[in-house]
């Protein structure tokens, strides 16, 4: 069980995660997500949670006190919880960061809007974390992305044959193309391999594909994946489709599949022979 808390002024914005999988994670106790509206925590008479900066300028800031206040009544201790707060100065998210927080007792997403944070709410996060480099209107899509990508990774929340190993980025790759029915539909024809029932082709064709996709849709990832030997051939095969790709070969040269060495006797016999042609000469 993994539990999201999200401190934010606007919960109702999270109904989307009341529906499809997450909804039947929770059901399962899975997953749980405990909405927090930290204006319950303020403690002015009109409930303010923002204030003009210190120094001028435009727009508002959200105060300290609600936030503290919210993080202090937290569920799980210090150690046992991870705090997050959503900025678009933060690190860019991404699947490893999802599959690290995917252990966690308990995330904590700190969320703004509109407005930026005094720089005191800084200190109460574990880290700072954007989901992209653009400015949303808050940190409740980003929240509720990345409630996503790491509640799908809890084991049971995709059902019981369901991997989210072989997803695109789990393994650096990005995934092959994938067909279902009808083979040929208005003309467009599924690749012949994939209806041949051949396991071991079908295996070589998808990594291939991978490997490819990768390649031509995604290079800036090819700097951090590593080859396999069995790679090689597909890797040179792709050369030839993609000559650019050569640019990437010192990646993979090593795994070249090295003559096989000659035994020492057979050299010996080598040897005897070249002797005898000279002697003949
Ligand atoms: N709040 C505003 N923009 C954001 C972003 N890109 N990521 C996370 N939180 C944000």
């Amino acid at each position: 069980m993994i539990q999201f808390t999200v401190l934010t002024l606007f919960p109702e914005m999270f109904a989307p995660l009341q529906e499809s999988i997450l909804k039947r994670a929770q059901e399962a106790g899975l997953v749980q997500i405990r909405l927090v509206n930290f204006r319950d925590y303020a403690t002015s008479k009109h409930k303010n949670v923002d204030d003009v900066p210190y120094g001028g300028g435009a727009g508002m800031l959200l105060k300290p006190e609600p936030i503290f206040a919210a993080i202090r009544d937290l569920s799980h201790p210090i150690g046992k919880r991870r705090v997050i707060l959503l900025s678009p100065q933060g690190q860019v998210f991404c699947q490893k960061k999802a599959k690290e927080w995917s252990t966690e007792e308990e995330l904590v997403f700190i969320c703004g809007h509109y407005e930026g944070f005094d720089e005191r709410i800084r200190e109460l996060a574990d880290e700072e974390v954007s989901l992209g480099d653009y400015v949303l209107t808050g940190g409740e899509p980003a929240a509720m992305v990345m409630i996503d990508a790491v509640a799908r990774l809890i084991p049971g929340v995709l059902g019981e044959d369901a991997s989210s190993e072989e997803d695109s980025h789990s393994t650096s790759f990005l995934e092959y193309p994938q067909f279902t029915r009808p083979a040929d539909f208005e003309g467009r024809q599924v690749p012949d391999i994939l209806l041949s029932g051949h396991h071991a082709m079908i295996k070589r064709w998808r990594r291939k594909e991978s490997l490819r996709r990768t390649f031509l849709r995604r290079p800036d990832l090819i700097e951090a994946v590593t080859f396999e030997a069995d790679d090689y051939p597909l890797l040179e095969e792709l050369v030839l489709d993609h000559p650019n790709i050569a640019l990437w070969r010192a990646k993979w040269e090593h795994l070249c599949p090295q003559p096989k060495r000659r035994r020492r006797s057979s050299n010996k016999a080598l040897v005897k022979v070249s002797v005898k042609k000279s002697e003949d000469l």
